[in-house]
């Protein structure tokens, strides 16, 4: 099986859309995607693009069984480290059910890492769902730490009514 991967271009939108979705699926949280293609063409494309994606593509004669060409994707954005400078922070990394266990996702994840050199970084991060053991033993396989118990660090999000309270508390 051949495919290339490649940096994505304003036509894999409604792809990345849908794979997107899949992923979320697959985390039981479809209903918690709030990104629309809209969105990610004006982020992702627009002056101030903030985030990278790459795209899996088979040639179209290879194409799934429901007709797509592009089979996984991996979101990388710049962020910085005050101990590292800049670090590169993997998002997502999603390889379609059929096409799993062929190399797709590291050659997502090589992919990932020149960018990161490329652009100076000097460490790549992502995250994955502690009961995504396949996972943890995919990235574990390539080298990776879970910080969470390596270095007893968690991850804190504040999301959206809480960073709306804290910011109106400016100069109060
Ligand atoms: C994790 C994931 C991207 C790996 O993609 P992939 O194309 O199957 O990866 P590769 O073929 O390059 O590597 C497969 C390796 O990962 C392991 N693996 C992890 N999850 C797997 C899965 N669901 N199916 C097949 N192999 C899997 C295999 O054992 C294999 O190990 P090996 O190299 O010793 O044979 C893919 O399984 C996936 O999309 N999973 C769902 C989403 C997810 O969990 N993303 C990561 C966290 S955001």
């Amino acid at each position: 099986m051949s495919y290339i991967i490649r940096p994505w271009a304003t036509r894999d939108l409604k792809d990345v859309m849908r794979l997107i979705r899949e992923c979320a699926k697959a985390h039981g949280a479809l209903d918690q995607v709030r990104t629309t293609p809209e969105m990610l063409r004006d982020h992702g494309f627009g002056k101030e693009s903030t985030f990278g994606c790459l795209v899996a593509e088979l040639p179209s004669e290879q194409k799934s069984k429901s007709g797509h060409t592009i089979i996984g994707y991996q979101f990388h954005y710049l962020s910085y480290c005050t101990w590292d400078g800049h670090i590169l922070f993997g998002e997502d990394l999603y390889v379609m059910p059929d096409f799993r266990g062929k190399g797709i996702g590291t050659s997502l994840l090589k992919k990932a890492a020149k960018v990161a050199l490329e652009k100076g970084c000097s460490q790549f991060r992502f995250i994955s769902a502690s009961w995504n053991q396949p996972a943890m033993d995919f990235f574990t396989k390539l080298g990776a730490l879970d910080v969470t118990f390596s270095s007893s660090w968690n991850l804190c999000h504040l999301d959206g009514d809480h960073v709306r309270k804290l910011a109106e508390k400016v100069g109060k």
